[in-house]
């Protein structure tokens, strides 16, 4: 999936990144206020494209490789790709990820949270408070000269340290008018290994974190990734620069 090409991007075209990041978490915090028991996810879906509509933007997934809707809601043991369902709805003690990419000015904004429906059990508030910790963990990780195995060792460290396990079939992207491109940035791996990290790249960090095995299915519909024991999973994400200084997250409000 997407390019091959590892694009460098100008300061130009990062304030370009930066507008559409921006614009992406705008929305997921205007979603986040409809994350509540008896809301389907459809209901989610559907006023997230009107938001984007009305901002002047377009919602990346729609269409994207034929994916049906405009955002991913990615349910309990759901890992990833949850696609909106109008016969979903939210339930007490559910945690559900909200994967949004508006398209601003031709550049694309990626990120997502996992929230809570309502009260969480005890082991859905450790695994997604364990899983921002994370991100956290693999953003502070990325430094310019330093190398991709950073990151993915950093979080991978954190995780099993909590019991947790790190998904491997799905990774971080490069992204700018393309919206899955190099470098991948696996959220598991070797300090010192892989490419180099260099000012100018622009990519996602976006673990996700599995309460029991880090193996993955896909469901019939050809996009639903579920944990292969179903229990739960959770994701945090957000698109990075890196600067000769260091790295901007560019998914803020
Ligand atoms: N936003 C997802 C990501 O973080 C990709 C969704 S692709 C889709 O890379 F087709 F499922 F929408
Ligand atoms: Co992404
Ligand atoms: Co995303």
């Amino acid at each position: 999936m997407g390019s091959d090409t590892l694009t460098l991007l100008s300061t130009r075209e990062i304030a370009k990144m930066r507008q559409a990041g921006k614009l992406a978490a705008e929305l997921l915090n205007h979603l986040e206020a409809m994350v509540k028991p008896g809301v389907s996810t459809l209901a989610i879906d559907e006023e997230a494209e009107k938001w984007t509509q009305k901002h002047g933007a377009k919602s990346a997934p729609l269409g994207y490789h034929g994916y049906p809707k405009s955002i991913c809601t990615s349910v309990n043991e759901v890992i990833c790709h949850g696609i909106p369902n109008a016969k979903q709805i939210l339930k007490d003690g559910d945690i559900i990820n909200i994967d949004v990419t508006p398209i601003v000015d031709g550049y694309h904004g990626d990120t997502s949270k996992t929230f809570f429906v309502g009260t969480p059990s005890p082991i859905a508030k450790k695994l997604v408070e364990v899983t921002e910790e994370c991100l956290n963990r693999g953003i502070a990780a990325v430094k310019p000269g330093g190398k991709i195995g950073d990151i993915g060792a950093a979080i991978q460290e954190y995780a099993e340290s909590q019991g947790f396990s790190v998904v491997r079939d799905f990774v971080g992207h490069g992204v700018n008018r393309i919206f899955h491109t190099e470098p991948q940035i696996p959220h598991y791996g070797i300090r010192g290994k892989g490419k180099r990290i260099r000012p100018g790249m622009v990519f996602t960090i976006e673990p996700m974190i599995n309460e029991g095995t880090w193996e993955a299915i896909i469901l019939k519909d050809g996009w639903t990734a579920v944990t292969k024991d179903r229990k739960l999973s959770a994701q945090f994400e957000h698109t990075l620069a890196v600067t000769s200084e260091g790295v901007q997250i560019l998914t803020l409000p």
